[in-house]
């Protein structure tokens, strides 16, 4: 294995392994928000992200959902398949909050009566603009047969998790999903954790994601350490 990361992400590094087509992924513990304008660690949050994004991968991949995982190898590395990145974020919403709420003028929280699916170009240059297939079309990122693959696994991940986290006493506010092409194939990629979810507590409201980073709310780790928990069981 190379000791330099091909690539370094706010949140990840990711190194080549001795097989081509298998990368190995490291969750670190920095967090940034607002474009990587705030900056700060979230104490063990690589392992938190690495243990919940493994648990979620799996669910997904049991209910017939392609994604990256090969194999989780240690408290902070994954093994996954070499995708060529789909540069589209795909955020799927059930309740109203953040960029969505401000956008629209809604309050936190409301409940809408459909679910709503974003695009956004993965861009950190332009601040991930939000776009729709047309501008994905023009901007040649993603065929239009891809982008309503990436739509249809978007939303049937929303009714896994959903009811996953329901049973768990966590409602799934909204969520962010990266996906890429492997051979010829479009599969979920990145991770899914409290970086790239909104999970509230089902009858309290609490936050229990990295909007208690972004909004210095106190008890970041806590949050992190809850929601593993409730998913698996574990205590770190
Ligand atoms: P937003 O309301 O700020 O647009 O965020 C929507 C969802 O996407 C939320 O669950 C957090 C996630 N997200 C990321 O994973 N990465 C990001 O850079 C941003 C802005 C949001």
């Amino acid at each position: 294995m190379s000791k330099q990361p091909i690539y370094e992400g706010k949140a990840k590094q990711i190194f080549e392994t001795e097989h081509q087509d298998e990368l190995l992924v490291y969750f670190k513990d920095d967090a940034t928000a607002f474009n990587g304008l705030k900056k700060g660690t979230i104490i063990n949050k690589g392992v938190f992200n690495n243990k919940i994004s493994t648990f979620f991968f799996k669910l997904l991949g049991e209910n017939g959902i392609p994604h990256h995982l090969v194999k989780t190898i240690s408290d902070r590395e994954m093994l996954v398949k070499r995708l060529t990145i789909v540069p589209v974020e795909v955020v799927v919403r059930n309740i109203a909050a953040g960029s969505l709420a401000k956008r629209i003028g809604w309050e936190e929280g409301k409940k809408m009566p459909s679910t709503v699916v974003e695009l956004y170009y993965k861009n950190d240059d332009l601040g991930d603009p939000l776009v729709n297939d047309y501008h994905i079309k023009a901007m040649g990122i993603a065929t239009e047969e891809q982008v309503a693959t990436m739509e249809k696994y978007a939303l049937q991940i929303n009714n896994i998790l959903s009811d996953y986290l329901a049973a768990k006493k966590i409602e799934l506010i909204d969520f962010k999903l990266e996906f890429g092409v492997y051979k010829g194939e479009i599969i979920l990629g990145d991770e899914i954790s409290p970086d790239t979810c909104r999970f509230w507590d089902s009858e309290t409201h609490e936050k229990l994601d990295k909007d208690r980073f972004r909004r210095d709310l106190g008890n970041v780790e806590d949050a992190y350490k809850e929601v593993l928990y409730r998913l698996t069981g574990e205590s770190l």
